[in-house]
């Protein structure tokens, strides 16, 4: 499947912190499934080396590159960091990806299809033909109870706003405006998510296969999960409020 040439340049974001040994195989299979995009790594000053890896990878391919960041900031700040520099070199569109093989770069021709008539499109494990594969029960009740509370407290019209394989237009993330966006974990993805919608942009749910990783561990801990579940109340409250004044 080839991605639609209309859509320009495209750049895929990979953040990685600690991914050794996840790195050389997901920019390998990214540039085998979709050779005519880029990618950019962007990494913490990654304790086991990765940022390393990602240089070797670079010197030996036109097509990727390297961010290298002081040190672990989390996600969203990593994406923010990424999402400029692509504006800076003139990528029409941007990609978030995670390093671990979780989001297949086979899917992403699907993505970018989708992006032709959408501002943002979302991989969604929570619509009919999505899937996740080998994620424990304990993980899964977290993720879907996750994005219940998000349904609740923010109203959004998607099934899964916290998933992390995403396609923005550049367009986009100048409507959104990153300067206003301090979410540091993965309530990022929620925040970006509601902002698109609130810009009255067109967003977009493709299903997609997560598969959990089999190399290194996962980054989400119990801080990242009370920022989420903070800001997530912190906006419904606002959000309410706001509704309510302009009813008077
Ligand atoms: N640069 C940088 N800095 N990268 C980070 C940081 C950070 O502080 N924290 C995590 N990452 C990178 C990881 O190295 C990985 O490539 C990606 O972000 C996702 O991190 P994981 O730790 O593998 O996330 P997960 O599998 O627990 O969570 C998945 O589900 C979340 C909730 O649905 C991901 O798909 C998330 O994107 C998603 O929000
Ligand atoms: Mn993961």
């Amino acid at each position: 499947m080839d991605i639609p040439a209309d859509l320009g340049r495209v750049l895929v974001i990979i953040p990685t912190y600690n991914e050794r040994d996840n790195i050389e195989p997901i920019v390998g299979r990214v540039r085998a499934a979709v050779p005519e995009v880029d990618v950019l790594v962007a990494d913490d000053n990654s304790p086991d080396g990765t940022g390393d890896l990602a240089d070797a990878l670079a010197a030996a391919d036109d097509h990727v590159k390297v961010l290298h960041r002081k040190g672990k900031e989390g996600l969203g700040a990593a994406y923010i960091a990424g999402f400029r520099w692509a504006a800076e070199h003139g990528y029409d569109v941007m990609v978030e990806m995670d390093a671990d093989g979780s989001h297949q770069p086979e899917e992403l021709p699907r993505l970018l299809t989708a992006l032709q008539d959408a501002d943002l499109v979302l991989g969604a494990r929570y619509i009919p033909g999505g899937k996740i594969e080998n994620w424990p029960v304990s993980r899964q009740f977290i993720s879907r109870g996750g994005n219940l509370f998000v349904r609740m407290m923010l109203g959004l019209p998607l099934r899964d706003a916290t998933g992390g394989y995403r396609a923005f237009r550049a367009a986009t993330l100048d409507k959104i405006g990153l300067d206003g966006v301090d979410s540091r974990g993965y309530c990022f993805q929620i925040d970006l998510a509601r902002r698109s919608l609130k810009q009255g942009l067109r967003v977009v749910e493709v299903p997609i296969t997560f598969v959990e990783r089999v190399h290194g561990t996962s980054k989400m801990s119990r801080d990242i999960m009370i920022e989420a579940m903070l800001r997530v109340t912190q906006w419904g409250v606002s959000d309410r409020l706001t509704r309510l004044r302009s009813k008077r």
